[in-house]
């Protein structure tokens, strides 16, 4: 098979390998991919969306999957267009992809399907805003994409005001509603589906890091590590979870006429009321991804293939037993701003883990630097998690750059 994917960071790095790996001779191609991900897949140059679509004909793809979010919802949508042009794809509909493109649309049919989630209120005002304040902390959300950076948790009405007056007055992140809504508490957990039509595959749980600082401290990332595990959550709080928010989102799916092949991400609260979902993203997390792959076996180019076909076959891919867990490496200043160019040193030194590249570049003479945001994940997999996280942690330990910046409480935070 010829496999498009497309992204060009950690996360398709991962989804990537497992391709690479999967049985069966496949060509692999990225779009636009990184120096890194060249080593697997041929990279692709294409000025537009619908150049792209003209260039997976002409090349004569079997099948995209999206990695990242935003060309599912760019122009008509990845999908959409793939479809139209007889090329199966591993990603939502632009209309469905809406889950994770808006925050008021994901909310909308949380509320209308009876699945647990935060009470809201969508403001279009800063008057309205403000007046939605009722009890803090609160949490503010921009209704579409942000990088990440479109969710504020505040303690406080100053803080609340200040974000309110960012988004609604001074447009930071353009023009777009602010949904304010209750502030949950509890731990957090990603849970992976793959969804196709009316039928769905629990993946592996997962839990993220979010916040820059140790003790989750500091401003939110992208994602500073990852842990995967069946273990992580009981048999017993799964089986409510399917039955509370995964079967129900796959029938209000349905229901509301929005097909969905692709993976499917709960962003999941465990609060002392039961679970509830934060968001939903349409796509695999990243850095999960990250920590769930080296997990997986089997065919994986084969299911995927499969379930973008309309065929779910659960049995052609299974999770090992164990732990994986993902600790990244960020450049100077992230998440504020991040610095490019320092030459990362050690690589060559690590050894018996995943490394998948999330920002780096190579230099003139070849060698890696890095290329912003986060930089380097190293992904180990152990028996229990203390043999993960401390083979983790040493192999993360041999790569260095100027001003790098790493969390030491992956893996053990959240879980001691
Ligand atoms: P989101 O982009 O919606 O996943 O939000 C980013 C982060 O903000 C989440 O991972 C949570 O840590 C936090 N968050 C979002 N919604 C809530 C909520 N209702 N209560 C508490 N924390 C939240
Ligand atoms: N790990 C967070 C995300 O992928 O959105």
């Amino acid at each position: 098979m010829k496999i498009l994917v497309t992204g060009r960071g950690g996360r398709e790095h991962a989804l990537i390998t497992a391709l690479s790996e999967s049985p069966g001779s496949h060509e692999l191609f990225a779009y636009p991919g990184s120096d890194a991900i060249a080593s697997l897949a041929k990279r692709v140059d294409a000025p537009s969306l619908p150049a792209l679509i003209e260039w997976m004909k002409t090349e004569g793809i079997d099948l995209c999957v999206a990695g990242e979010e935003a060309l599912l919802v760019k122009d008509d949508g990845l999908a959409n267009l793939c479809e139209q042009a007889g090329i199966p794809c591993w990603g939502p509909r632009k209309e469905a992809a809406q889950m994770e493109a808006s925050k008021a649309f994901a909310k909308a049919f949380l509320k209308r399907h009876g699945i647990p989630t935060a009470d809201y209120t969508v403001c279009t005002t800063a008057a309205e805003a403000l007046a939605a304040l009722s009890s803090f902390p609160i949490v503010l959300k921009f209704d579409g994409l942000a990088a990440g950076k479109g969710v504020a948790v505040c303690a406080t009405r100053e803080e609340a005001e200040t974000f309110i007056r960012e988004v609604l007055e001074q447009r930071i992140f353009g023009p777009g509603n602010l949904v304010v809504e209750t502030c949950l508490t509890g731990p957090e957990l990603s849970v992976f589906a793959s969804i196709c039509d009316n039928k769905y595959h629990i993946l592996m749980p997962a839990r993220d890091y979010k916040r820059i600082h140790d003790r989750d401290e500091g401003p939110n990332t992208g994602g500073m590590g990852a842990v995967a595990s069946r273990e992580i959550v009981t048999a017993e709080l799964l089986a409510q979870i399917e039955t509370e928010i995964i079967a129900p989102t796959v029938q209000g799916l349905l229901k509301d006429g929005l097909r969905y092949r692709g993976f499917l991400y709960f962003g999941l609260m465990l609060t002392p009321d039961g679970p509830k979902v934060i968001e939903y993203n349409c796509r695999f997390g990243d850095p999960e991804a990250e920590a769930v792959m080296p997990l997986l076996r089997g065919d994986f180019a084969g299911y995927v293939a499969a379930a973008a076909t309309g065929k779910l076959e659960t049995n052609l891919i299974h999770f090992a037993q164990g732990w994986s867990i993902c600790v990244i490496s960020a450049s100077a200043g992230y998440p504020a701003s991040s610095r490019s160019g320092d030459l990362i040193h050690g690589l060559e030194l690590v050894d018996g883990v995943r490394v998948y590249h999330c920002g780096t570049r190579q230099n003139s003479t070849g060698k890696f630097e890095t290329n912003g945001g986060r930089v380097l994940a190293v992904v180990a997999t152990g028996a229990s998690r203390a043999e993960a996280r401390d083979k983790a942690y040493a192999e993360s330990a041999k790569i260095s750059f100027e001003g790098l910046q790493r969390r030491s409480d992956i893996g053990r935070m959240h879980f001691e």
